[in-house]
């Protein structure tokens, strides 16, 4: 990846920032255990070497967890070119020539219909605006008796609304649109209205927020992030307002108050 001036970095995304200092590495909710529990439900080894669409893919960790483990072929797509161009890097240093990657938004993919065997999306769903759209994109460019793979966050109907009102404004300004977390009945509903056929919908609270670092790259990632908010007057903007969210709603943020959903169909 090349190195960015100043300038741009400022102009990053958060995510795109995050995947700059090398925090993009493994699955958002859940850790690699969601990750597993998402894979194993799927029974990739049943289909015969499978077409795998993985929707906003980041840096492209699980894309190429899902290639090295499977005979397939997969393609990661994510909105973001500095984080497609490291997931680019990163399956060519790691020799897999059954993965690539392109630019593409979920909300209009660049795929005729009936194209995958399998589309899978970790944290992707539920952070977009209007996540029916959403769905009914997976479900056109799915074959007909394609499955669905998908877990995302929800948080508990009981917080108190200036929680809730503060949760979606702080993940609206980390995502970079308006959006929304609903809770586990609002996607019952949505993923029962949603056109998909044997559905499963489960949920799951352990290591919710908890990413796979080592102390040392935690160490590296964390000077990374305070080095730039000090010499960088843009990332400071943007990165403030959520770590005043979490040093406020530490207690919250620790109880049972969020979980992460899995939702597996069939077209
Ligand atoms: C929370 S990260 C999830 C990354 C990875 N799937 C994981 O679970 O760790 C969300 C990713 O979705 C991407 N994204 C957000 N909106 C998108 C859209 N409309 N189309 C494609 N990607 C999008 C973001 O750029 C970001 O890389």
């Amino acid at each position: 990846m090349k190195k960015l001036s100043k300038e741009e970095i400022g102009k990053l995304g958060i995510y795109e920032f995050q995947a700059y200092i090398g925090a993009m590495t493994s699955p958002t909710f859940g850790g690699w255990k969601g990750t597993d529990t998402l894979i194993e439900l799927l029974k990739i080894k049943e289909i015969e070497k499978p077409k795998i669409l993985d929707v906003g893919c980041s840096t492209g960790y699980i894309t190429r967890y899902i290639a090295s483990k499977f005979d397939c072929e997969i393609i990661g797509i994510d909105l973001g070119d500095l984080v497609i161009e490291i997931a680019r890097e990163e399956a060519h240093k790691s020799n897999l020539t059954n993965v690539t990657f392109q630019i593409a938004n979920v909300e209009s993919l660049p795929f005729p219909d009936n194209s995958f065997d399998i589309v899978y999306g970790e944290a992707i769903t539920a952070l977009v605006p209007n996540p029916i759209k959403v769905l009914n994109e997976y479900l056109r460019v799915l074959k007909p008796n394609g499955k669905i793979a998908t877990l995302d966050l929800f948080m508990n109907e009981s917080l108190s609304d200036e929680f809730m009102e503060e949760t979606n404004e702080i993940m609206s300004n980390v995502i970079g649109t308006q959006i929304k977390i609903r809770n586990f009945q609002e996607w019952e509903q949505i993923l029962n209205e949603s056109g998909f056929n044997d559905i499963k919908l489960l949920d799951y609270y352990d290591d919710l927020f908890k990413r796979a670092y080592s102390f040392g790259k935690l160490v590296k990632i964390i000077f990374k992030m305070l080095y730039h908010m000090i010499v960088n007057k843009e990332i400071r903007h943007k990165l403030s307002p959520t770590l005043k969210f979490a040093r406020k709603f530490q207690k919250v943020l620790k109880g049972d108050n969020f979980g992460y959903f899995i939702f597996t169909g069939l077209k």
